[in-house]
């Protein structure tokens, strides 16, 4: 068990977009809450609190050393709080073994966090030179390093591209499998430098779609996406609300997806004259178009930059 605690007065372990999500999750009290990213418990604190008198919350987390800061600090609400360790695309599985559904509102705050950017020895980041790891669940069966040094240099491309969105991938996998094996996240943001280069210009360091790809592919972020939305909309009672925070445009692409699918009546495709699908709408988009973190926020906390919010709420009919 850490013995650290989330420092609270540090910005960079503020929760992005606190008063938009209680919002945006219509918290009453009496509630039953599912927070599927407890992380440290920020947002999960303050659900917690609109949901009182009488509301509950369970907090989900693959990460071990997230849940033993969230213990401490949601400690206060005793019993109203139950964490459990395990994946989101789990989610309906771990709401049932606890006889946690139907619920009113799901959150799902998708990416690192602040604390798993900043812990040395998670090799999430460039800014340090550490092990190539990048697991959100240290016992989980893949690192950053297994697939930079065992993958064929076309699939490397493959995920540097579709996962980065990098348009130089190939180059770079071209360098990375010229100077394998490496080891560090060092090594890793010498090799993308020395593939594409740096320019004055550049905003950001040219590793930093790479080591996106890189993560996005050890913890499977897509996939789990993609399981838990679908979860999560089965497990929200009528007038239950889902939320969801992400932080780069695969996630946001996906989750926009997902609501504008089920907010319609009909998906079939536009140029057919009947439609033959019978699909209905289950969801109300609450927050159109989503929303982004105000000026303020992010001159506080520059993580909150990439973050939009979306957030549906599940209507009265039979799915
Ligand atoms: C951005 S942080 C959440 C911060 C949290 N909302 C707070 O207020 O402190 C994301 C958290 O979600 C966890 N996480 C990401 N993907 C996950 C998944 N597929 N299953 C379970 N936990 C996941 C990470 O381990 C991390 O602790």
């Amino acid at each position: 068990m850490p013995s650290e605690r989330a420092p609270q007065h540090d910005p960079r372990h503020e929760p992005v977009m606190l008063h938009d999500v209680v919002d945006a999750l219509a918290v009453r009290p009496g509630g039953r809450y599912v927070d599927a990213t407890v992380g440290l418990g920020g947002h999960a604190s303050a659900i917690l609190e609109a949901a009182q008198p009488g509301g509950r919350l369970l907090g989900i987390d693959r990460d071990p050393q997230a849940l033993a800061i969230a213990t401490e600090r949601l400690a206060p609400h005793g019993d109203a709080v139950v964490l459990a360790r395990g994946e989101f695309a789990e989610v309906a599985r771990i709401c049932e073994e606890r006889g946690f559904a139907p619920v009113d509102g799901i959150l799902i705050d998708a990416g690192v966090s602040s604390l798993q950017l900043d812990t040395a020895g998670r090799g999430f980041s460039f800014r340090r030179d550490e092990p190539l790891d990048m697991r959100m669940d240290p016992d989980g069966p893949t690192t950053a390093a297994d697939i930079v040094n065992t993958s064929t240099e076309f699939d490397l491309a493959a995920t540097i591209f579709q996962y980065g969105e990098e348009r130089r991938s190939r180059r770079i996998a071209k360098v990375i499998v010229e100077r394998r094996p490496l080891r560090t996240t060092g090594d890793l943001a010498r090799a993308v430098e020395a593939a594409v280069g740096r320019r004055p210009q550049d905003r950001i360091h040219p590793a930093t779609l790479t080591f996106q790809a890189l993560r996005i592919a050890v913890n499977g972020e897509l996939e789990q996406l993609e399981a838990a939305l679908d979860a999560a909309h089965d497990l929200l009672a009528p007038g239950g609300r889902l939320a969801v925070i992400s932080f780069h445009s695969l996630e946001d692409r996906m989750v926009k997806q997902f609501i504008r699918d089920h907010t319609r009546d009909c998906i079939c495709p536009p140029k057919q004259p009947i439609c033959t699908c019978d699909h209905r709408a289950t969801l109300r988009d609450v927050v159109r178009g989503g929303r982004t973190a105000s000026d303020d926020e992010v001159a506080r906390n520059p993580r909150a930059r990439s973050a939009r919010l979306r957030a549906a709420e599940r209507l009265a009919v039979a799915a």
